[in-house]
């Protein structure tokens, strides 16, 4: 196990999905962590991450200086390095010019961290300070044109610094050092997988639920489906699902889970259908963000109606994702505005004394699908585009009406038959459709018609923090198209979305 320490750099996920595509497991922990509690989990290494403070400012995040007497091998990187110089007696001052972008790396000798990357290699910097002074015991091991001590060590007792970011896909041989930190300087193994991760939490659910009951939200997205799976494979019947359809979803996504979860896997699912609630509750509402609180009340009150009703219940699981968490416990807080409130984590039925269960808690998204796969989860649901809480009320502009609503699951079958016969489903994080508030004239035989408006997104992303408007073939969106105008009554018109995230958002509301 590797601990890194998170001083808020915008990267510290990144750290960790390379430390766990090695097969090696990590935690993001934050400078509060205390060395004590870190050697009590034995890991063979630490990494400090990057972040956006000066060292020698006030109130710049610290952690423990005990970890550099645990006697194992500690990575620094940028702010991790500056942290590292300072606290073992070095300087690090302002630099003379802030160094942002690609540098080339030349480092001294080609071992230890820098074993097999060759005499110069590219290497990314974003960094104000730098080092003036290095700690005893340290030598240099690369520089750069502009920065002296690119890279230092201190090889008797493994401390490591480097000045770029070895984590990110510009540090041309960046996932070589990290290699070489993890499995010759520390000696790890990589012995991580989705298999012995499945095999473990199964193994903590049955001892932390016993023989008591489980519920969970069952939304038929991959993070909700793999933790059924999960708990279902530790308690078997013990675990019930409830799924609310809101009215609010995609055309038959209800029957899919049926037939994918309940027949197949012979998981336990009460199916509640609420639509007619939730859509008087949305009538005449154009807000997006009320829009979201209704629904997110309403799916509260349902939830715990049908909660109560299932008898000694001890437990609420839910598929949680470790980037929620570390965004929570970020040293910086995490988001600094919110832009739209995500309710992805509904909150606990208060009425009932329920205890949290979250087995994805330390996973990534795409280690959720490896999990989802292992455990024999349908490609189906594994490969399942992300679909946002609120559903189609977020995507029907405006007022949402029954008839809305329909028109709009029409429209979105056909975009969805016509992606995936392409082949981008997968490669697309997102694709759907929105149905705008205005209408247009058009043309259809020989009759003039005055009809909605339709617009098509489709986006690529990693994690939706950022993303870019997909590319798609020409002949593709023209397909699409003809297909909405001829094939859905009520679109005579279709557009396609070409904005990225920033400065626009993936949803339209
Ligand atoms: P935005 O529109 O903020 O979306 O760029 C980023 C990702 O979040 C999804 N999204 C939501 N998910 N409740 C959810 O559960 C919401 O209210 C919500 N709003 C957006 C969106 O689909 C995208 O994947």
């Amino acid at each position: 196990m590797i601990v890194i320490i998170d001083f808020g750099s915008q990267f510290n996920q990144l750290i960790a999905r390379r430390v766990r595509e090695c097969r090696v497991y990590c935690q993001i922990e934050p400078p509060t962590v205390t060395a004590e509690q870190i050697r009590s989990w034995s890991p063979e290494g630490i990494i400090l991450s990057g972040g956006p403070a000066s060292i020698y400012e006030k109130n710049s995040p610290r952690v423990d200086a005990g970890i550099f007497d645990l006697g194992i091998p500690v990575l620094g990187i940028c702010y991790g390095m500056h942290f590292m110089v300072d606290t073992l007696g070095g300087k690090v001052k302002k630099a003379d010019k802030r160094e942002y972008g690609f540098a080339s790396l030349t480092a001294g000798q080609q071992k230890g961290l820098f074993a097999g990357i060759g005499n110069e290699t590219v290497t990314w910097m974003s960094h104000g300070d730098s080092i003036d002074a290095l700690p005893e015991g340290f030598s240099i091991i690369a520089s750069t044109a502009n920065t002296k001590v690119a890279a230092m060590a201190n090889t008797r007792k493994k401390f490591f610094g480097v000045q770029f970011h070895p984590e990110v896909e510009h540090t041309a041989k960046g996932r070589k050092m990290i290699h070489n930190f993890l499995f010759d300087i520390c000696g790890c193994k990589p012995s991580w997988t989705m298999k012995s991760f499945a095999r473990d939490t199964i193994g903590q659910i049955q001892e932390t639920v016993g023989d008591k009951k489980v519920i969970l939200g069952l939304s038929g997205g991959v993070d909700s489906s793999v933790t059924a799976l999960l708990i279902h494979r530790a308690i078997g019947k013990n675990l019930t699902c409830i799924f609310v359809d809101n009215g609010l979803l995609r055309q038959n996504e209800a029957a899919q889970l049926k037939e994918k979860l309940k027949s197949h896997l012979d998981i336990n699912i009460r199916f509640v259908n609420a639509a007619s609630r939730f859509i008087k509750a949305l009538a005449h509402v154009t807000d997006p963000e009320r829009k979201r609180k209704i629904i997110g009340k309403e799916f509260m009150d349902v939830f715990e109606a049908e909660a109560l009703k299932i008898a000694d219940a001890d437990f609420l699981a839910q598929g949680t994702l470790y980037p929620d968490i570390i965004e929570s416990q970020s040293a910086f807080g995490g988001p600094t505005a919110v832009i739209k409130s995500h309710h992805n984590v509904g909150g606990l039925p208060k009425k009932m004394k329920l205890k949290l269960v979250e087995p994805l808690k330390y996973l990534f998204k795409d280690e959720v699908r490896k999990l989802g796969k292992t455990l024999g989860l349908d490609d189906e649901l594994v490969w399942r585009q992300p679909f946002p809480g609120p559903g189609l009320a977020i995507r029907v502009i405006g007022e949402i009406t029954r008839k809305r609503l329909d028109i709009l699951r029409e429209v979105d079958t056909v975009l969805q038959e016509e992606i995936r016969q392409a082949g981008y489903y997968r490669k697309l994080w997102q694709s759907f459709a929105v149905l705008l508030p205005i209408k247009s004239v058009g043309i259809m035989g020989d009759g003039r018609t005055y009809e909605n408006i339709v617009a098509i997104r489709a986006v690529t992303s990693k994690d939706a923090m950022t993303a870019d408007w997909a590319k798609l073939p020409h002949r593709l969106l023209g397909k699409i198209s003809n297909r909405i105008i001829n094939e859905v009554r009520g679109v005579n018109r279709v557009v396609y979305d070409i904005s990225s995230k920033p400065p626009s958002t993936i949803e339209w509301e």
